[in-house]
């Protein structure tokens, strides 16, 4: 089985980790990059914490609009597939890279695989949601972490090829988060103390773009009990400048560089709550039982808004502030996304149906 699996952003590279580690031991694994995130703290340092091996095709596409980094991919992803002629593309989640593979392998014979297949947030104005349902829709294997998601899929007609594996995040996280407790030192450097300070992080364009929603949260996360720790992702530091926003912020936050994986789980797993419109964040704050707040209208992971333990809040200064003040800790903890198993379902999956589909020699 030869298996080439598109990355491109920090949380592929999480996700990828767990199936590399397991395709690798079965199978040969081609692992293309395409350039979406470049700068060491939101790329290298993943692969070199998670040991994934250096990426074999690095397609170098980096920002641009949506429109020209996807065509750009697309065009390189092809001459790739092409010169390696794969059995599996396989995709992870929902950025642009995502979609790029979807387009490329839908168009040749090979198998599409699609990792965290079948989540909605029904908000189509997130170009993350048009990247999941075209994916999802141009996938032969639908790989999904959640009995929701395998309804949302039977809700838009795709029932064939989909396989329930639970959550590959669950499967990271469960390995990361006693490696963090053991080897960060990130709360000793930035003089925090174990459930003393609130973590948050912001990217999602509907935020970022948005001065008003932007101001709103910084108002918001300024107004917490705690102190605030923020890992900022480029572009969130570059719309905080340029919306006049940066004084507002650092005065009242800690803002901090993107921090490597084990670090920020250690954050995570530390926090007395964490505040984001991550969708990665959302659900380790779950795994790792701290109170999420997320700052978005809808979720994916609805199933951590069920159980009450993830807050939506919006983009929305009041709720925010309301959220970080209020006092809330659930008791029960449900199990929605797996047991820490979806890598090795996958690698299995994968294998099984290559075999099947392979031509019989004695044909
Ligand atoms: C992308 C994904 C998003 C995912 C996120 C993970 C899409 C549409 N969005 O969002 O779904 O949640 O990754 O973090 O695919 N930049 C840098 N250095 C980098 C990469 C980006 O400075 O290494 C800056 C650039 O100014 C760029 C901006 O960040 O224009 C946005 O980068 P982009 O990859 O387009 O989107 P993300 O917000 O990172
Ligand atoms: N993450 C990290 N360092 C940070 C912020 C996030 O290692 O400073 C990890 C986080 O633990 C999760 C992934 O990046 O595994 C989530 O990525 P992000 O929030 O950028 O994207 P999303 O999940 O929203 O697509």
């Amino acid at each position: 089985m030869h298996v080439c699996s598109i990355v491109g952003a920090r949380p592929q590279f999480v996700k990828a980790a767990v199936v590399s580690r397991q395709l690798r031991e079965v199978g040969e694994e081609t692992l293309v990059h395409t350039g979406q995130h470049y700068d060491e703290e939101l790329s290298d340092v993943f692969f070199e914490e998670l040991d994934i091996p250096e990426p074999e095709y690095n397609l170098g596409v980096e920002s641009e609009t949506h429109g020209r980094q996807t065509a750009a991919m697309i065009a390189r992803l092809e001459s790739v597939v092409d010169e390696i002629d794969p059995d599996v593309l396989l995709l992870y989640g929902d950025t642009n890279s995502t979609l790029a593979g979807a387009v490329v392998g839908s168009k040749r014979d090979v198998t599409v695989a699609h990792v965290e297949a079948g989540l909605r947030s029904e908000n189509r104005a997130m170009p993350e949601e048009i990247n999941r349902i075209l994916t999802d829709h141009a996938s032969d294997l639908c790989f999904v972490p959640s009995e929701t998601a395998v309804r949302n899929l039977a809700d838009e007609g795709i029932t064939d090829g989909v396989h329930w594996t639970g959550d590959v995040m669950y499967d990271a996280i469960l390995d990361a988060r006693e490696r963090s407790r053991r080897r960060s030192t990130i709360l000793e450097d930035l003089d925090l103390e174990e459930g003393k300070f609130a973590l948050a992080t912001v990217h999602r364009a509907g935020n970022t773009d948005d001065r008003s929603n932007l101001a709103a949260i910084v108002d918001g996360l300024a107004s917490s009990p705690l102190p605030v720790v923020f890992p900022a992702h480029p572009r969130t530091v570059d719309k905080l400048r340029e919306y006049g926003l940066w004084t507002r912020a650092t005065t009242h936050l800690e803002i901090i560089d993107p921090q490597g994986y084990l670090d920020f789980v250690r954050l995570l797993d530390g926090a007395e709550r964490v505040a984001t419109d991550s969708g990665g964040v959302q659900k380790e704050a779950f795994f790792c039982s701290t109170p999420c707040l997320t700052m978005r209208a809808e979720t994916e992971w609805v199933e951590t808004v069920d159980c009450g333990w993830n807050r939506l809040v919006g983009p929305d200064e009041a709720r925010i502030r309301e959220a970080l003040h209020a006092d809330w800790t659930p008791t029960s903890h449900p199990h929605p996304y797996g047991d820490g198993t979806a890598g090795h379902r996958i690698v299995s999956l994968l294998s099984d149906h290559v075999t099947t589909d392979a031509p019989d020699p004695a044909l």
